[in-house]
């Protein structure tokens, strides 16, 4: 297993080029045991999910090739297929759950694993099989397994839209599904993601006929059958939105090529009102993207994660660990994934004054953070943790970055470019920095960087804002009199 090892401090500096969207790429990929012709995808990002995924993919009989390095990926449907995703595979990733739909619509019959327990909290998968359902499934769950069949799935008229929203691969599930029943389909509280609407411009290439993909409410006219298809996956739009946060909490200067704008409207919106500085630009030969520079003296935000166009939930952890660095009281709330908080017990370890209450996070700051070992739980929760990293004094240990390997093409190397001292090596007590082992002598002082701008040159607590300690035994500054010329406390971004 490998750890990270992060000198915080310095300020990100640079270009770095975003990979493909991974959660365009997996339903794309599922997408394509319903297509009868060759699908060849390019810009599918080198991830551990999309290893998997393969694996699945191949499970069922399909023949898949990848050229890593140019993010190349062709996939031949299977001739034949049992049409089994097994346990073992889907337990590893959740959207393996995304060939329901193609393999119940192609090859009339579906037995896919439950997911089972996840870290960011309870996902159920009642949405895909109501959506199944009403297309003509015949549904049964069986010792952990969806045994679905159908002879011809027909349209219908669905509503997705559950507690928490809609649901992005229960979309993809039905979208595909739809486009080879009979008839016509109408899809009501539809995800709008960028990603959905990805995997409907794949599948009209490949002959499908969806309208409205990208708004709640999908049309999707049947057709016999889909042809193989040439797709390239957009810009992962996550993958951009840690970059600029990360940017943000270093006080760094940076460009990310290929950041879409549009993609990004909530994240860009909340980062200006932090204080960040985010302006469409572009490289001298013509590549556009996004230029980030921080600023020293942020401001506090009111920040709730909702699905698309809202703040995405799968930023709200890193934006937790950057609103830890803004001098006064934070809220983020997520509203997508309301338990989805394993990262703040891990900030609270490197000096973050955090309070947990329900679904929200209430964040004392500025927070001074020391490096210290901390343990990914999930993917995003990784990218916190790294972003926390970064702008901490001294040196960190992240363990479990198979986790953050997940989601995120070549994180470390990408970020070394950008100037970050980040090393990667074997989980081993001997790997351990002389500043993380307990020797009796503090080692710290020989590894002070501390090269971001204003962040720690700061008094850590004014006078005002002596630590309130809370019925939970976590501490919480008061309100702090900000650093800041122009905050005027909290914000709301909704
Ligand atoms: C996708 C993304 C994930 C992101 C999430 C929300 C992929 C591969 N993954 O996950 O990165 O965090 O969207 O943007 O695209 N729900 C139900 N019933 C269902 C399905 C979902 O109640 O049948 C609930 C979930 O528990 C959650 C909310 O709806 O509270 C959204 O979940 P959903 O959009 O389905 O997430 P995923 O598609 O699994």
């Amino acid at each position: 297993m490998d750890m990270l090892i992060i000198r915080g401090g310095i300020p990100l500096a640079g270009n770095v080029r975003l990979a493909g969207a991974k959660n365009a790429s997996l339903p794309i990929m599922a997408a394509s045991i319903a297509v009868s012709g060759l699908s060849q995808l390019r810009r599918v990002p080198h991830l551990a999910d999309v290893s998997t995924l393969t694996q699945v993919l191949e499970s069922l009989g399909a023949v898949v090739t990848r050229d890593l390095s140019t993010g190349e990926l062709a996939i031949s449907p299977p001739h034949a297929t049992t049409g089994i995703a097994d346990y073992d595979l889907v337990r590893r990733m959740r959207a393996s759950v995304c060939v329901l739909g193609p393999l119940l619509a192609r090859w009339g019959k579906a037995v896919v694993s439950l997911p089972g327990g996840c870290n960011i909290g309870h996902r159920p998968i009642d949405l895909h099989l109501k959506g199944l359902v009403a297309l003509g499934a015949r549904i049964r769950i069986e010792r952990g397994y969806v045994h679905a069949e159908a002879t011809r799935l027909h349209g219908a008229e669905i509503y997705l839209g559950g507690p928490f929203g809609s649901t992005v691969t229960g979309t993809a599930n039905i979208m595909t599904a739809a486009s080879l029943a009979r008839g016509m389909t109408r899809i009501s509280a539809a995800a709008c993601e960028p990603e959905i609407v990805d995997l409907g411009n794949y599948l009209n290439a490949a002959g499908a006929r969806i309208t409205g993909h990208g708004t709640p409410v999908i049309e999707i006219e049947g057709v016999d059958e889909l042809h193989g298809v040439e797709h390239e996956v957009i810009p992962d739009r996550i993958e951009a939105g840690t970059m600029m946060i990360a940017a943000a909490a270093t006080c760094g200067d940076v460009f990310i090529e290929d950041a879409q704008p549009r993609h990004l409207s909530a994240v860009i919106d909340i980062l200006r009102q932090i204080g960040v500085s985010i302006e469409p630009s572009s490289t001298n030969d013509g590549r556009m993207g996004l230029h980030i520079s921080g600023a020293a003296h942020l401001n506090p935000a009111d920040c709730t994660a909702l699905p698309y166009p809202g703040v995405p939930t799968d930023l709200q952890a890193q934006l937790t660990a950057l609103l830890c660095l803004v001098p006064g009281i934070s809220v983020i709330t997520d509203k997508v994934f309301p338990d989805r908080f394993m990262h703040v017990p891990e900030l609270l370890r490197m000096g973050a004054q955090i309070r947990r209450e329900g679904a929200s996070a209430i964040i004392a700051g500025p927070a001074h953070l020391s490096g210290t070992n901390v343990m990914a739980s999930d993917l995003r929760a990784s990218a916190a943790l790294v972003i926390a990293a970064l702008a901490a004094e001294g040196e960190s240990v992240i363990r479990r970055v198979y986790h953050l390997d997940r989601g995120y093409e070549k994180h470390d190397e990408k970020l070394r470019q950008l100037g970050a001292q980040i090393q990667r090596t074997t989980d081993h007590p001997e790997a351990l920095p002389d500043s993380l082992r307990m020797t009796g002598e503090s080692s710290m002082e020989q590894h002070k960087v501390q090269e971001i701008p204003g962040r720690f040159t700061q008094p850590i607590q004014n006078p005002l804002a002596k630590p309130h300690f809370l019925s939970d035994g976590y501490a919480i500054a008061r309100p702090m009199v900000s650093q800041s010329d122009d905050s005027s406390g909290p914000v709301a971004d909704l």
